[in-house]
């Protein structure tokens, strides 16, 4: 390749680089929680991406102590949020509608000593959230999974699934389309961040 050449093709390389920067900047920017869901199933290949990146999320030690359920069992995930909703003593849907649950559970024990498995759940969804929402899908954090997994039923459905360990519920993600427009972000409070120079 002469000179020219490879100059062009380093300047594309920097240019197509700097937008995949700028995609991402401007999904985490403008995710917003969806609290309204049509009932159409994102198709596999969506889902596959989002979970996809759940699973790149940074953690601790990279012991990757998270577990990533995926339900489109109507019947599962109606028990689910009615589960989780009993955990609050109210007779709501907390998913809003939507189809698709994700759970995020994380091992206790797979890194004891750091005790990231928070944090690393934590970040699972977070990289979802935004994946979610660069594709085009409505998402939230929907919590209570701890209290869903450490009840007689939640430790059922960990067998069945054939998930064993020290395990403790993070979070699920509620996906789907949105069936409305997601509140603006409200604005950013005062002194959220210093810069010490
Ligand atoms: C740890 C955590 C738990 C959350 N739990 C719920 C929840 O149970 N239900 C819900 O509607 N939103 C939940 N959310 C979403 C937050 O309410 C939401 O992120 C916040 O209001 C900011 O709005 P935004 O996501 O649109 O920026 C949760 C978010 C986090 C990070």
């Amino acid at each position: 390749m002469n000179a020219k050449l490879r100059l062009s093709a380093v300047f594309v390389k920097y240019m197509c680089t700097f937008a995949v920067i700028m995609e991402a900047l401007e999904a985490m920017l403008t995710r917003r929680s969806v609290r309204a869901y049509t009932d159409e199933m994102p198709p596999r290949e969506l889902i596959d991406k989002v979970v996809e990146a759940g699973m790149y999320a940074p953690t601790g030690k990279n012991t990757q102590s998270p577990t990533i359920v995926v339900v489109t069992n109507r019947a599962l995930r109606d028990e689910l949020s009615r589960l989780n909703a009993e955990v609050i003593g109210k007779d709501f849907d907390p998913f809003y509608g939507a189809p698709c649950i994700i759970i995020v559970l994380a091992d206790r024990n797979c890194n004891r000593s750091h005790g990231t498995y928070i944090n690393d759940g934590s970040l699972v969804l977070g990289n979802m959230m935004n994946a979610a929402h660069a594709l085009g899908l409505g998402s939230c954090w929907i919590h209570r999974a701890r209290q869903i997994f450490a009840s007689e039923r939640g430790q059922e459905l960990l067998r069945q699934w054939g998930i064993e360990g020290d395990i403790e519920g993070i979070g699920h993600l509620a996906l789907g389309y949105a069936a409305k427009e997601p509140a603006p972000a409200s604005p950013r409070k005062e002194g959220y961040v210093r810069y010490v120079e």
